[in-house]
């Protein structure tokens, strides 16, 4: 498997619980927009079997290489960047739970989910098998939605592409990420975050925005259905380093650490 095929796994696997993102391609195919993906995020849960740098391992092999690490303290996650020779293939971010740093339930919880992964799984296989583990009991997901929503999302979709990301510079007819925020507004979509709704600015780099994740029917333990938010899309502008004269490639933490509550059906 090539990197683009690797890409494209994924791609269908993310489409497949994400409804909103075929009315938003329509949306844009309907004004001509041609587009690439700026960067697809990965969740994981830290170990040695699942953690970021296993998982990188299949993107390593296919020609990714880091570009940053990244902390976010409040809730409990590390992250690396990885980006691609080749332009036209998505950045990648790959996060992970640093489970340790809870107290019980949430190790127990997510040892108990890690146990059941099956033993021969390469990470690759962990990148494309579905379900990663047995469906958890809606219970666990509760509990672990009182302490980590990460956590809770992790635990009912499993190790798996979160979002992918739309590359704004790619765009032609909109003036901005601000324009596309109104169109997408305007077309019935719901942001994540208060005002502009857009995350960094010119000055760091990258300017982001993203739709909150669409809830979908989802089967737990049992066959017991509940709906919950399953996965957002995201926009991104990059601008010009003035010092490399280069488009910026990293990313930028205050505003990662707001896009991950797109998932979060505690807020909004
Ligand atoms: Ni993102």
């Amino acid at each position: 498997m090539d990197a683009d095929a690797l890409i494209e796994r994924l791609w269908r696997d993310y489409v497949a619980i994400t409804p909103q993102v075929e009315p938003i391609h329509a949306l844009l195919a309907g004004r001509g927009e041609r587009f690439g993906n700026d960067h697809i995020a990965l969740r994981t849960f830290e170990g040695p079997r699942t953690g970021l740098e296993a998982l990188a391992r299949p993107f390593e092999r296919r020609g990714w290489s880091a570009t940053g690490d990244y902390r976010f303290e409040h809730k409990r996650l590390r992250a690396r960047s990885y980006s691609h020779a080749r332009e036209d293939l998505p950045r990648v971010f790959i996060s992970e739970l640093c489970t340790a740093q809870f107290d019980e339930p949430v190790p127990g919880l997510v040892h108990g989910l890690l146990a059941q992964i099956e033993t021969d799984a390469s990470p690759l296989d962990l990148l494309l098998r579905r379900p990663t583990w047995p469906p958890v009991p809606y219970a666990t997901y509760r509990s672990l939605l009182e302490r980590s929503e990460y956590a809770a999302w992790l635990s009912a979709f499993g190790i798996r592409v979160n979002h992918f990301t739309v590359s704004v510079n790619d765009l032609s007819t909109f003036d901005g990420l601000d324009d596309l925020n109104e169109a997408l507004r305007a077309a019935g979509f719901a942001l994540n975050g208060t005002g502009r709704q857009i995350q960094g600015s010119p000055d760091v780099g990258l300017e982001q925005s993203s739709t909150v994740a669409s809830p979908i029917p989802w089967t737990f333990a049992g066959g017991e259905q509940h709906t919950i938010p399953s996965c957002y899309y995201e926009f991104a502008l990059r601008h010009r380093d003035p010092n490399t004269d280069r488009l910026y490639d990293g990313f930028v933490t205050s505003s990662a650490d707001k896009i991950f509550e797109s998932t979060d059906v505690r807020r909004g």
